[in-house]
């Protein structure tokens, strides 16, 4: 264990991965600790260039209250750049918060997280840090990822050629932030995770957030439990909306309504009103992600069961999206061939422009391969976005699939359309002026609402037929 005393004073950052939880956590780290410099460091430049813009509404992530963070604290104590060697070099603390999506080929595939990106950032780290440094894993990683980081530093460990010596102490502090609350979840979060074995490195990580959470929030824990947590708490919250999914479609096949029932069951202080949404199936980078890591674990360890059991949270997700998909077909007279159907908002939630793992993609996927023309409106993605999410172009047809296109109001898009599909609950789609829209579309038209914010009744009365998601 390293002693405290060597240890030194902590005055600058350097954050590995300038991506949707690097980004905003530095910037709230570096407002709250004006006397740390923190550099966030990132291979892609053009990701480091819209960080640097002078126009903040083109930050490359979108959160509500981001940009005036970044306002206070740029250039003053909050740096972005490309030169990760020489941020590195000049860090005591070095946070990785690296991509580590889920493998497409060999070992694992389909389940273990890809884990190359934290692989060679640990080894940069390892070839660049100077004297002691604390390497915290901030990116979500399979239980016992720190092993293999800590290997690689501990090769490092020791003299260096220029009569320094170098020595490391790695620590896991899982971020917990909801994109689109992202700033809110950093300042005033339920806790602060950190678990490790040196338990002075603990102190030091503690003391930074100590600046703005109190100390009762900050819980510490051994490396492995910090690990674990992390994908517990995703696997419970996403277990949740998979729960109240397969009820709401109990819900449609009889007269329940299940707005009603998750009240009714929320409203027992044991289960809590939150996460009981129906809609259209959890997205997100973490939550498919984190079940998977949880269910390949629990396979390694022999425990079939265990890994069956959170399988099944993921596989009624992408079934509720296939089904979805199917009941449009199937009210729409069993085809939607050539018909143009409106998409309102393709982000996996409101306030975020991300679509990783969104709801959408899969469910557009599926009415484009029974041909149907789609009409793309969401907010904040772009349409390139939409484009390589959906494997092909505006306008391109492949395969006799069917076609989309991308609309810049909800108007154009309802516009012809013989279906309204509500696939983010955007704020702006709660009060949509249904009877100026039901003039606009070709009839008998239909809404589908997946996120149950459609006024029902001025919809019904528009003349529209109504579908609403856990609605008997
Ligand atoms: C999640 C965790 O909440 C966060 O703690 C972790 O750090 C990262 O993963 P995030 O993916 O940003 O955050 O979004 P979250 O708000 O949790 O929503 C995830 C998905 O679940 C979204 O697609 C959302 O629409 C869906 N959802 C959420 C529901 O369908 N119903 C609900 O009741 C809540
Ligand atoms: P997250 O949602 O976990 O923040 P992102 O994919 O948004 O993930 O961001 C991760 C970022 O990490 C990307 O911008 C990627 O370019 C960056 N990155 C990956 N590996 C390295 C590396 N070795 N050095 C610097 N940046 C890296």
């Amino acid at each position: 264990m390293t002693e405290f005393s060597l240890l030194p004073p902590i005055r600058s950052i350097c954050c590995i991965g300038a991506g949707y939880v690097g980004g905003p956590t530095m910037a709230v780290i570096a407002d709250r600790c004006p006397e740390i410099q923190v550099t966030v460091v990132d291979l892609n430049q053009s990701r480091i260039d819209a960080w640097n813009d002078s126009d903040l509404s083109r930050l490359p992530v979108y959160e509500p209250g981001l940009d005036v963070v970044v306002a206070r604290c740029r250039g003053r104590n909050l740096h972005f750049s490309t030169q990760v060697e020489l941020a590195i070099a000049g860090a005591d603390v070095v946070f990785l918060s690296v991509n580590t999506p889920t493998k497409t080929r060999g070992v694992g595939a389909g389940q273990a997280s890809d884990l190359r990106w934290i692989e060679a950032s640990a080894r940069q780290v390892a070839a660049c840090a100077k004297g002691h440094t604390i390497v915290v894993e901030k990116s979500t990683l399979p239980v016992r990822t720190a092993a293999t980081v800590q290997a690689i530093l501990d090769a490092a460990q020791g003299e260096t050629p220029d009569g320094g010596a170098k020595s490391f102490s790695v620590l896991s502090n899982p971020e917990f932030l909801a994109e689109g609350t992202a700033i809110q979840d950093l300042e005033n979060p339920d806790r602060v995770l950190i678990g490790g074995d040196d338990l002075q490195a603990i102190e030091v990580l503690a003391s930074i957030y100590q600046q703005w959470v109190p100390n009762d929030r900050i819980l510490r824990t051994n490396l492995w439990s910090s690990e674990l947590s992390k994908l517990t708490a995703n696997a419970f919250l996403a277990q949740r909306i998979s729960s109240i999914n397969s009820i709401a479609a109990i819900c449609e096949a009889t007269e329940a309504n299940v707005q009603e029932v998750s009240r009714a069951i929320g409203s027992d202080t044991r289960i809590g009103p939150k996460f009981l949404q129906a809609g259209p199936g959890f997205g997100g980078s973490c939550f498919q992600k984190d079940i998977l890591n949880l269910v390949y674990l629990s396979r390694h360890y022999g425990l079939e069961e265990v890994a069956a059991y959170w399988e099944s949270v993921v596989q009624l997700n992408s079934w509720q999206q296939h089904r979805i998909a199917r009941l449009v077909v199937n009210r729409l007279f069993g085809t939607v061939t050539g018909k143009r159907l409106a998409i309102l908002g393709f982000a996996f939630k409101a306030d975020t422009n991300d679509t990783r793992e969104a709801p959408a993609i899969r469910i557009c996927s599926d009415l484009l391969d029974e041909g149907a023309a789609l009409a793309i409106y969401d907010p904040k993605v772009h349409k390139a976005q939409i484009a390589s999410d959906l494997g092909q172009s505006a306008g391109e047809t492949i395969n006799e699939s069917g076609s989309w296109m991308p609309a810049s109001n909800v108007f154009e898009s309802v516009s012809g359309a013989d279906a309204v599909l509500i696939l983010t609950e955007w704020a702006e789609f709660s009060a949509l002026p249904w009877a100026q829209i039901a003039v606009l579309m070709r009839k008998p038209a239909w809404v589908f609402d997946a996120r149950s914010c459609v006024d029902l009744p001025a919809a019904r009365g528009a003349g529209l037929n109504v579908w609403s998601i856990g609605q008997g």
